[in-house]
């Protein structure tokens, strides 16, 4: 299949129309969109992406009226949220309606439903004329896209069509929030936070995603995500590098990124020095994308403070480095 590659939401659109998969920008990452009302559609997500089936995807509209396109029995919890929020970087888990196929809820009687606030979103979005399923335009397991040169990477050829624009501005997925459990809980961590939630539902709950009896909540959160290939470690601070006393050769093979500049840059093959917490979050997947290319064996993250957007970027961190404290 060839990808066409365009800056027009409307001719993106055309191909949503025709029922097939489009990769578009929102602020947080790339998502990978069909129409969700179309079964056939939706599969060819999956089957692009290499996505297990038992993983559900995003419903992302353009309006709030076609909240009820999609969702039904909505409580007073979640109108608070999507009234304080949206449009947003926030994903609510909701009751689904009957139209909506299990094709794209992967079985569940749940949904996910994101308004992106991103204008170029908002635009496509309006320009397919229904809400568009998509998860993150990324081959499964892979770091999701903040490029669309990372879309490319890992979908041309199976993908109908990339909507180009610039890097995204966040650079990590939305915060998902259950709405459908007695208390809400947050199931994925993201740059609206606990703090900005707990402002406005201050029952909201962190959700455990380690307890094992109970099916999974966000079927997402148990498959290894944001990985790069190569070795994952956190680090305290950029001086545990040096103490480390990792072989020379390991040490050319090495990445580091973090907030401070760590003492002996000489031997690491990239060094990215964030600004901010808000800059690491933006920097961090295309980072681990220039790690693989580069062919980095070992690639050490600074650890960060979990608070604000903190809690999401170190929830990423967690997960590349395979460590479940
Ligand atoms: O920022 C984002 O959320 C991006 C952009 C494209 O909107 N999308 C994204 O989608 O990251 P995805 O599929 O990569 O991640 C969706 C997460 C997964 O962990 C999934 O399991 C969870 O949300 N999720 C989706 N629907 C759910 C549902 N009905 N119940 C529980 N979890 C759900
Ligand atoms: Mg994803």
């Amino acid at each position: 299949m060839q990808t066409v590659l365009t800056r027009d939401p409307r001719e993106a659109a055309r191909f949503i129309k025709r029922g097939e998969t489009v990769a578009f920008p929102t602020e947080t990452v790339y998502g990978l969109g069909a129409n969700l009302f179309d079964e056939a559609a939706v599969a060819k997500i999956f089957a692009a992406k290499q996505r297990p089936p038992d993983n559900p995807l995003i419903a992302h509209i353009s309006d709030l009226r076609d909240l009820d396109l999609i969702a039904e029995n909505i409580n007073a919890t979640a109108r608070k949220l999507i009234e304080t929020f949206f449009p947003a970087p926030l994903t609510l888990v909701l009751h689904k309606r009957a139209r909506v196929p299990f094709a794209a809820t992967a079985g569940l009687e749940t949904i996910g439903v994101r308004m992106p606030r991103y204008e170029l979103a908002l635009e496509f979005i309006r320009a397919c004329r229904a809400p568009v399923a998509a998860p993150s335009a990324n081959l499964s397991g892979r770091p999701s896209p903040t490029t669309w040169q990372a879309v490319k990477e890992d979908l041309e050829g199976r993908i109908a069509c990339i909507l180009i624009d610039e890097q995204t501005e966040i650079g990590l997925e939305s915060t998902v929030v259950d709405c459908t459990s007695e208390a809400p809980r947050i199931l994925r961590a993201g740059s609206v936070t606990l703090e900005q939630l707990r402002a406005v539902v201050p029952e909201i709950q962190l959700a455990n995603i380690k307890i094992e009896n109970e099916p999974a909540r966000s079927p997402g959160m148990k498959y290894r995500h944001y990985a790069p290939r190569a070795r994952v470690h956190l680090i305290k601070d950029a001086n545990e590098l040096a103490a480390r006393e990792i072989a020379t050769r390991e040490q050319i093979e090495s990445a580091y990124i973090g907030l401070r500049e760590p003492k002996d840059l000489s031997r690491l093959k990239i060094c990215r020095v964030c600004a901010s917490v808000e800059d690491y979050a933006r920097e961090l997947f295309r980072f681990f994308r220039a790690c693989d290319a580069a062919d980095v064996q070992t690639i050490f993250c600074e650890r960060v403070e979990e608070k604000g957007l903190g809690a999401a970027l170190m929830e990423r961190l967690r997960k590349a480095a395979d460590e479940s404290e």
